[in-house]
């Protein structure tokens, strides 16, 4: 009998591929891993079910990243590859899908013939049927400019039993100039307050104890909605209602941009009791002038301004950051400026990057201007150096100190030792004993390493 699975009434799928193997391959941020998951999802709903390896996988997707110059290398290299992955079976389908496919459909159709389906970031949920198609018809393109459904309309497997990626807002509607994302990820839509607790509840249900909420830019959270002619839901608004559901333990959520950051979400963070203590806050430049030059919509002072509001509600908050080296034009004083808010705002951790030119975005125009890779390279690596000692300092803060831990998974390195988070983010590693995932438990912290922390159970 033939069977038909329905979810959420948008998406139909007739489960065909019973019995293969898939793999899923991905490069980028969260919103990539997230999408990836609910591939997976629809792809287990076709009857596929996950290799351990890309080695043992009928249908494999490569999920890929657009944001700076080396990833698009990255998946050049990686489709090389893979052309041999396909030729070693005949029926292997090999599907190329994320960011850099979203903006460069027709380079990776011309530079891998051999892909059986290219698919944007706007029709995921489209992807049996593709998928379906090039069996019946061979390679398909499928890009499209609007999006269809959003991918939170698909079903999704999860890497993790405990920890679950929720996507509040998609897309973006900011200029920073350097950014290809809202060209590969379209203008910000925000879903509804109500869809997106029906989700946290149900993903509850299903054993989650920590849930991470997704958006660029997540304080501008419902900018976009209006119920009932009412005004729009805000971001704070929506961590209350988070807090209030039952058995949830832990919120997160990443990236607010600093200019629309608002005193009341970090009264949220301090007051509603399972948001963890932990913000991401992304600077990008500590000169005025170049956050002028990014179209940031904030300088050095405003910033230092929300360092300290953050700092005064929430003394032991853990702040990380991302910065960007080297954006054209960028003097040694300005670079100065950068070092001077990375001694003063003390961030458990920095995510570098050097400056990477993206065909399209306005930076990319300002060739004149560009610094040279030498230049940027000493001043990436002072940097690295002088955040690595502030970093860490700031983790051996917690030796010594009682913690709850969320046990999250087997070390990959050692698979007697157990591997989760504390409240506020830092890695931590603790003997398995008589521990079991997903525990929620008090330890105290024994030891620290420049990229985790050890703990014992109290
Ligand atoms: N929405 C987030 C950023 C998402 S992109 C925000 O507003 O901060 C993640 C990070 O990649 C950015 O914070 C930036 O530091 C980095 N990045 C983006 N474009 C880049 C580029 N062209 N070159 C180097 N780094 C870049
Ligand atoms: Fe890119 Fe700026 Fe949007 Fe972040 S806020 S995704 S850096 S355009
Ligand atoms: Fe993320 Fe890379 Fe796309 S950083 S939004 S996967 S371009």
């Amino acid at each position: 009998m033939e069977q038909t699975v329905e979810i959420k009434s948008k998406i139909t799928l007739k489960p065909s591929r019973f019995g293969k193997k898939y793999f899923v391959k991905t490069f980028g941020c969260q919103m990539n891993e997230h999408d990836s998951e609910r591939v997976s999802g629809m792809f287990e709903l076709d009857g596929m079910q996950k290799a351990e390896s890309e080695d043992n996988a009928d249908i494999l997707f490569v999920n890929t990243c657009t944001i700076r110059e080396n990833a698009d290398d990255k998946l050049y290299g990686t489709l090389g590859q893979l052309k041999k992955w396909k030729s070693q079976s005949e029926n292997r389908k090999l599907l190329v899908g994320g960011c850099a496919a979203q903006k460069d459909k027709n380079l990776v159709r011309d530079k891998a013939p051999w892909v059986d389906v290219v698919i944007g970031t706007h029709n995921l949920t489209n992807i049996i049927n593709l998928l379906n198609q090039s069996e019946d018809w061979g390679p398909v393109t499928e890009i499209i400019d609007e999006i269809e459904n959003l991918p939170t309309d698909a079903p999704s497997i999860r890497e993790s039993e405990f920890s679950a990626w929720l996507t509040i807002q998609i897309g973006c509607n900011n200029s920073c100039t350097f950014c290809i994302v809202p060209s590969v990820r379209g203008p910000e839509i925000s879903r509804r307050p109500v869809d997106i607790i029906n989700e946290a509840k149900q993903l509850v249900n299903e054993g989650v104890k920590e849930i991470t909420l997704l958006g660029q830019n997540v304080n501008s959270y419902g900018r976009d909605l209006k119920i009932d002619n009412k005004s729009r839901p805000y971001f704070t608004q929506l961590l209350e209602k988070l807090n209030d559901i039952k058995d949830l333990e832990r919120i997160r959520f990443t990236s607010p941009h600093p200019k629309d950051f608002k005193e009341e979400t970090i009264h949220a963070v301090k007051e509603l009791e399972k948001v963890c203590n932990q913000i991401h806050v992304p600077l990008q430049s500590g000169s005025s002038s170049i956050l002028s030059k990014m179209h940031r919509g904030y300088n050095k002072e405003r910033f230092l301004d929300k360092v300290d509001m953050i700092r005064s509600i929430l003394p032991d908050v853990s702040l990380t950051t991302d910065i960007i080296v080297g954006f054209p034009g960028e003097t040694d004083s300005d670079f100065e400026d950068t070092m001077d808010v990375i001694r003063y705002a003390e961030f458990d951790s920095v995510y570098m990057f050097k400056f990477s030119p993206r065909p399209g975005t306005a930076a990319y125009n300002m060739h004149d201007q560009f610094i040279p890779k030498e230049i940027i390279d000493n001043r990436f690596d002072s940097l690295k150096i002088t955040q690595t000692d502030i970093s860490e300092r700031r983790l051996k803060r917690f030796i010594g100190t009682e913690q709850l831990l969320l046990i999250e998974k087997i070390s990959k390195k050692n698979d007697l030792i157990y591997s989760g988070k504390i409240n506020s983010g830092q890695i931590t590693h603790i003997a398995k004993d008589n521990l079991n995932l997903g525990d929620l438990i008090k330890v105290k912290i024994t030891d620290s390493t420049p990229f985790f922390l050890k703990a014992e159970k109290v």
